[in-house]
């Protein structure tokens, strides 16, 4: 939809952002000046005590002094509410009393005939929610607080009983004059075959209403009260309201919630989702009476980076994950990927909840999976590897899930963590013996000892794990300069944010340093206190090796700094671009290096020997400190007593 110029500046001049942000926060009412629109209140993006987000409402902008969210009303309800741009101006242009720009008639029809098949859908929620209060409904309440649901957890879910009647919905609409097109529009009733009047769809079941992404009602689940009744669930069949494949039980609260920070969890049915909310894990959605499809998949990924998939700890759970598996692999790209919580045995989160309760729960989802594990143990569990020819099958099999895989980056970490784990299983393990065995269900089939026929004859030339000390010093290094001298970031943002990190905290202060340099030395350090706290700090700067460089030492000397700096980086990089060729060749997965694997493992050494050569050679710009390889611990601390007398002064 395209909004007419002006429409947005309108809006906003019509807002009060003030009134908008009081309904997420508590103004600090002494610290503000309400006359002046100059408002204060704990930051709603951060968990703080003091005010330190300010709202300037003559400019409409927001701005918070602690971690720097920044924005207008529409980004306010956009984060707030996790909602999309256009849903945001829709909500606000709501309470501006403003008119959405008019869509084109074919459309605009379209929509008035959605918003009365919604009416109906409200009126038809409304009647089961009256007939579960009514005589009618005892069993059905009974059985509902049986299941642990109080009174006010059936009005939070609106949960209703359509009494085991032909007419009783219907009867009611035709009460109120609800035309019979849009009564069988909304699937609420199937026509008679027998030429009478239209039946029921719904009839002796307790009733779950479904709504879409915006809060309308769209659909029903509905719960056979009778115990042999064939379908233990029945769904709203399609309608123009309802698309089951796109739509997800508890899609709003969830999203909201997990905009909050909360787990997105993905369960199997309307209980669950009931149950798990309940217990506080309020960002829980479940697909709709099918199993996941792909535009499910998407609508999860817009929610959430990662959502965990809850199963069922039974072989249907498991077959459901393994079609998940298959449906998410192609789907795959950076930031977007799922995990996986397995239930115990034979029972649902609704179960798990009542017999172990919310701590248990909170286990599970710490400890969910991550999705290349579980496509290991698909291709593995309950065989036996005992042959060449079986592993070999094992490797296509394996080779053919990956070459799913459209993203190349993603592609070459599945592939690398699948020979880790290839590895571990063709490894000599003396049967009988405990160990680390991969997971099986029930059965104790499989994974006997394997004699290690496949074991990587190619001798790791993988970074050690010295070398990865060495690397997270070298890390250690450049943020530091970078955290002292801020200013500096320009000179080398871009190399900086390619640079993956090794070294503990790394990435966060990578972050940190990424998004607030530019704001200044002081935003950055408190930036920095706030995510990874003094002591990290401390650490980072004790370091000999930080202590040490002359770009920190003499951090004045931009020349100095800024020499310090691109060279530790380039050899990182150049470290981690040999790094890079060696995973990308190992992930061709084959048993034994050939030639061109060879070939490019032997460039990339060179290309890694010579940067590293150029650097100690070159040592101009330095007056002390062997820059090309990392000191060892006396030599350290020797210079250490000499910088001691230097006097260093700790900036924070
Ligand atoms: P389950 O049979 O696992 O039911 O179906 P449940 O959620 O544990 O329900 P309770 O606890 O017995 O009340 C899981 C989901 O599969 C769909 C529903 O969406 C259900 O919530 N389903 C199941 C159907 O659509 N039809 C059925 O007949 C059964
Ligand atoms: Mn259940």
């Amino acid at each position: 939809m395209s909004l007419p110029p002006g429409f947005l500046d309108e809006l906003r001049t019509r807002l009060s952002l003030t009134q908008v942000v009081g309904r997420k926060v508590m103004w600090d009412q002494r610290k503000s000046n309400q006359a002046k629109g100059d408002m204060w209140a704990p930051c709603p993006f951060h968990q703080e005590k003091t005010a330190s987000f300010h709202v300037d409402d003559q400019k409409g902008f927001y701005y918070c002094f602690g971690c720097h969210a920044k924005g207008d009303a529409i980004s306010f309800v956009k984060e707030t509410e996790n909602v999309s741009f256009i849903e945001a101006v829709e909500i606000l242009a709501g309470e501006a009393g403003m008119k959405m720009p008019a869509r084109d008639p074919k459309a605009q029809e379209k929509a008035d005939r959605r918003t009365q098949l919604v009416e109906v859908m409200e009126m038809a929620v409304s009647h089961f929610r009256l007939m579960l209060k009514t005589g009618a409904g005892a069993e059905a309440r009974e059985y509902l607080t049986r299941r642990g649901l109080n009174e006010a957890a059936l009005d939070r879910w609106e949960i209703g009983f359509a009494p085991d009647a032909w007419q009783g919905l219907w009867d009611h609409l035709k009460g109120k004059n609800v035309e019979d097109d849009l009564i069988l529009g909304a699937g609420l009733a199937k026509p008679s075959q027998k030429g009478g009047k239209p039946y029921d769809s719904f009839r002796g079941r307790i009733m779950f209403p479904i709504r879409d992404a915006r809060g309308r009602a769209i659909a029903f689940g509905g719960r056979a009260m009778d115990p042999n009744d064939n379908a233990k669930y029945l769904n709203s069949p399609e309608t123009e309201l309802f698309d089951k494949g796109r739509n997800l039980y508890n899609q709003a609260p969830a999203r909201e919630a997990a905009g909050k920070g909360q787990p997105l969890i993905v369960a199997e049915g309307y209980m669950d989702v009931i149950a798990l909310s309940e217990a506080g894990f309020n960002a829980t959605v479940a697909p709709l009476g099918t199993a996941i499809t792909e535009d499910q998949l998407r609508l999860l990924w817009r929610i959430a980076p990662e959502p965990i998939i809850a199963l069922d700890g039974d072989t249907a759970g498991l077959r459901a994950a393994m079609r998940v598996i298959d449906l998410a692999l192609p789907m795959l790209e950076a930031g977007q990927s799922l995990r996986f919580s397995i239930m115990p045995e034979g029972k649902d989160p609704d179960d798990l909840l009542k017999e172990s309760g919310a701590s248990a729960m909170q286990t599970l989802i710490d400890g969910a999976m991550p999705m290349v594990d579980l496509l290991w143990r698909r291709e593995t569990e309950g065989k036996v590897f005992d042959s060449p020819e079986r592993k070999a099958a094992l490797d296509k099999d394996l080779r053919t899930a990956i070459a799913r895989i459209q993203d190349p980056s993603i592609r070459n970490h599945y592939g690398q963590a699948i020979k880790d784990k290839r590895w571990e299983l063709f490894r000599a393990r003396p049967s009988g013996q405990g160990g680390k065995r991969p997971w099986q269900p029930g059965a104790k089939r499989g994974w006997q000892a394997m004699p290690p026929v496949l074991a990587s004859t190619k001798g790791s030339v993988l970074a050690n794990a010295d070398e990865r000390a060495q690397d997270a010093l070298r890390e250690a290094v450049i943020l530091a300069i970078l955290i002292r001298r801020p200013d500096m970031l320009d000179q080398v943002e871009s190399r900086m944010e390619r640079l993956d990190m090794v070294g503990p905290d790394h990435d966060t202060l990578l972050r940190c340093v990424l998004t607030t340099a530019h704001h200044g030395a002081e935003a950055l350090e408190e930036r920095l206190l706030n995510s990874v706290g003094g002591d990290v700090l401390d650490r980072l700067f004790s370091l000999n090796h930080v202590r040490i460089t002359p770009a920190i030492r003499m951090s004045n000397d931009d020349e100095i700094v800024l020499a310090c700096l691109t060279e530790e980086l380039t050899k990182l990089e150049a470290k981690r671009g040999v790094a890079r060729e060696i995973r990308d060749a190992e992930a061709d997965m084959d048993a034994l290096p050939d030639e061109g694997v060879t070939w490019r493992l032997g460039q990339a050494a060179e290309a890694r020997n010579k940067a590293l050569r150029s650097q100690t050679e070159d040592k101009t710009t330095y007056e002390v400190a062997d820059n090309g390889s990392l000191m060892d611990r006396e030599e350290l601390e020797q210079r250490d007593r000499v910088f001691d007398s230097i006097t260093f002064e700790k900036k924070r």
